[in-house]
């Protein structure tokens, strides 16, 4: 099988890396182009900067396009896919873009597009999804979608280091967008829910909507330690819930109990889970983001079309429906602003540097904190959820139910 490697950044040169090194199911795999840059030096025999050469190429079976962004992958995913040539990708942000558009002209032209290595890196998350939608209607997604954001969380609060300094790291380790606002604002997350929401309600949902996302950049590592005097640890995390046609969608700072799987999942791992009828709760752990990891969920993909292993169909038209404000939660804000006057509508408490505002729709706080946001940049807010309260129950520690800095 002859593949065809679009772009040699971190990603591709893991996918080359690993079909050098056959194995057993690996070993039909050829690697016989790389398209590079123009202007970059050909520094291997493989390479080239001609897209119409290895599109017009017959002998070419599947191109990988690991390039990143939206132009030109969009273009090339589409004239790939025009010239009959199965198609993967691990570039979430085109894909939630244009997913629609790239599975139709998959369809009308009997080729195969696979996007495992899209959402959660190397776990076998696309996967097991399509494998409980086989048998159940899946009404919640949620989960750890982003290794950055993770590694950033986990590593401020073990090794006390600033922000900045452990996101460096995640850079040096491969895990960040080239662009790391995508990691740390939420985006990149939001681009991985869109992915598994269009596959568990076969409906299209966009990541232009103006959907509620709201990243850590303004977490503090003394936010770190208040919320762990609570017994609580916060995590980026994506959530969709589904209801009668309906569904909801959110990317927030989520504060979850020390003692929840979400809370224990380290470094750059991302732990995602579903709810399916029959089966019940699923969660999925791995490495969420790095070389090998994202490289072997690529290779995967190439293997299931080399051996002729269909993925699930959609056609988004189910007519499910995004309805923001289904979800409620109580959250924490710190400000230092008195907010109370744009939360008027709600029950706020005050804990010392804190504000508890009890049971708002996820819509309308985002709206509300994006006022906040325009008076104070600094502001963070995090969903309280009721599952991550109720282990806090000891009662005998009066400064665990106090937030303070
Ligand atoms: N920057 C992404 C992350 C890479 O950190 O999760 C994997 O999608």
């Amino acid at each position: 099988m002859n593949i065809a490697i679009l772009g040699f950044g971190t990603v591709g040169t893991g996918v080359y890396k690993i079909i050098k090194k056959a194995n057993r199911q690996t070993k039909d795999l050829h690697v016989k182009y790389i398209l590079i840059r123009k202007n970059k030096p050909e520094t291997m025999p493989e390479m080239t900067d001609n897209i119409d050469q290895i599109v017009k190429d017959d002998s070419v079976d599947v191109v990988v396009e690991v390039i990143g962004g939206i132009e030109p992958a969009h273009q090339y995913i589409l004239s790939a896919l025009r010239h009959k040539k199965s198609v993967i990708t691990a570039n979430k942000a085109v894909i939630a873009k244009y997913m629609d558009e790239f599975t139709n002209v998959a369809r009308e032209n009997n080729a195969k597009f696979y996007f495992e290595s899209s959402v959660g890196g190397g776990i076998p998350w696309i996967q097991g999804l399509e494998r409980a939608l086989r048998i159940d209607d899946v009404d919640k997604i949620q989960g750890i979608f982003n290794g950055t954001s993770n590694y950033i969380l986990d590593r401020m609060k073990k090794d006390k280091k600033s922000f900045d300094e452990v996101l460096l790291n995640a850079q040096q380790l491969g895990y960040a967008e080239a662009d790391p606002s995508a990691d740390i604002d939420g985006y990149d997350v939001a681009n991985k829910l869109c992915i598994s929401a269009d596959i568990a309600y076969n409906t299209f949902i966009s990541p232009d909507d103006n959907l509620p996302v709201f990243g850590i950049r303004n977490i503090s590592y003394e936010d770190l330690v208040a919320f762990g005097k609570k017994n609580l640890t916060v995590k980026l995390l994506g959530k969709s819930d589904f209801h009668d046609g309906k569904f909801d969608y959110a990317v927030e700072p989520t504060l979850c109990a020390a003692t929840s799987m979400e809370a224990n999942t380290p470094d750059n791992f991302n732990l995602i889970s579903l709810h399916g009828n029959t089966v019940g709760d699923l969660k999925f752990m791995g490495q969420g983001a790095g070389q090998l990891p994202t490289a072997n969920a690529v290779i995967q993909d190439i293997l299931d079309i080399l051996q002729n292993k269909a993925h699930l169909e959609r056609d988004f038209n189910s007519g499910f429906e995004y309805v923001p404000n289904l979800m409620k939660s109580d959250y924490v804000v710190r400000s230092e602003m008195d907010i109370r006057n744009i939360f008027a509508e709600y029950q706020v408490e005050m804990h010392g540097d804190y504000f508890e505002i009890k049971d708002v729709p996820t819509g309308e706080m985002h709206q509300l904190m994006a006022i906040v946001l325009k008076q104070d940049g600094q502001a963070f807010m995090a969903s309280y959820p009721k599952e991550a309260r109720e282990v806090d129950s000891d009662e005998s520690s009066e400064v665990r139910w106090e937030f303070s800095r």
